[in-house]
């Protein structure tokens, strides 16, 4: 099997702040790797590693089968970054963006305006074109900021975080172009705070936290892991949730209950179902919602982190207490 990414043993730290403790990770060529973690966790510091944007304290990583910091010119050679925070100068126009990008490339008048015209097309934005860049919604800014990354035909492509802030519909897109360029043989690595778009999108996941990688797998794998199913109860009087919570708790291990009146517990075991119906029965509650479902690659982060991967965009269901 071939690698685009292989990297061992990264360290980077910033004065106090250990931004990476040693991670690893490899992305295979032609698929996604999605690198998951919270805040903090250490993401756009790796990314920017692997760019040859920053230089490691330690280890080595290999972008295309050259050093990231040896052969950085070889490796800035193949590859496109999106990052965080748009890159594109809000006074030029879309066009001009692109062309000016395939001017530092090297590429020839003509040919970068034939590159540029072509680009805005196949991310729509060809009506856009001619409008500067600060006219643009959040979806259209990120779209030309994507294909100013691929100027230069990049064979692995860094996109950190490139769906934070857009609507479902523009999130949606973004993940369809994604998936267009991994099929044209593209290597992507793609940082996110979403499960979802992990879950969407990356063959491999690489879950970090505090610069380390705890965990890694496919999305079912990492599922798998983290003991596979999750049991929903709703009882229906509100005040009996702290009872059912107890019960799920003594019949299936640590649950956890939501606001909205809703109790979680993940199982293993399934045996557990008929085990806490029949407590409930017998208790005499009555359920508006008893249901069993594979994990979430939310819960998996949760049970790993023992923290939800977005705090701040929790709705009112998500709102879990931990009670242990
Ligand atoms: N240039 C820098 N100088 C000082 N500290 C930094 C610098 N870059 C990152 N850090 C710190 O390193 C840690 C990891 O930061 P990093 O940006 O890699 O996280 P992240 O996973 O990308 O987070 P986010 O999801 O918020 O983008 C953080 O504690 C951050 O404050
Ligand atoms: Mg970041």
């Amino acid at each position: 099997m071939s690698y685009a990414i292989q990297a061992e043993g990264l360290v980077k730290s910033f004065k106090e702040t250990t931004a990476l403790a040693g991670v690893d990770l490899a992305a295979r060529s032609g698929t996604v790797l999605g690198v998951l973690g919270p805040n903090g966790a250490g993401k756009t510091t790796a990314v920017r590693v692997l760019a040859t944007l920053l230089r490691p304290d330690a280890g080595r990583a290999l972008v295309g089968g050259h050093d990231v910091v040896r052969e950085a010119g070889a490796v800035r050679a193949l590859v496109g970054l999106t990052g965080q925070y748009a890159a594109v100068d809000e006074m030029l126009t879309g066009h001009e963006n692109l062309l000016l990008i395939a001017r530092l490339l090297g590429l020839p008048r003509r040919e970068a305006r034939a590159r540029a015209t072509r680009l805005l097309e196949e991310f729509r934005l060809a009506d856009a074109g001619g409008r500067a860049a600060k006219t643009y919604s959040g979806g259209m800014r990120r779209r030309l900021d994507l294909a100013a990354s691929l100027v230069g035909r990049p064979r692995v492509l860094f996109l950190d975080e490139p769906t934070t802030g857009l609507d479902p519909h523009s999130r949606n897109e973004l993940w369809d172009i994604v998936r267009g360029l991994v099929g044209d043989g593209t290597t992507v690595l793609l940082t996110t705070q979403y499960l979802e778009e992990a879950d969407q999108l990356a063959d491999d996941i690489a879950v970090i936290d505090r610069g380390r990688v705890i965990a890694e797998g496919t999305p079912d794998g990492l599922k798998e892991q983290v003991g596979g199913q999750v049991l929903q109860v709703r009882p229906m009087a509100a005040q009996q949730l702290e009872k059912v919570h107890a019960m799920v708790s003594a019949v299936a291990g640590p649950a956890t209950k939501t606001e909205s009146g809703l109790v979680t517990a993940p199982v293993n075991d399934p045996e557990l179902m008929p085990a806490v119906v029949r407590r409930l029965d017998e208790a005499g509650v009555r359920v508006s919602e008893l249901t069993l479902r594979r994990s979430s690659l939310d819960e998996v982060f949760l049970s790993l982190t023992g923290h939800r991967a977005v705090e701040e965009t929790t709705t009112d269901e998500d709102k879990t207490e931990a009670l242990v």
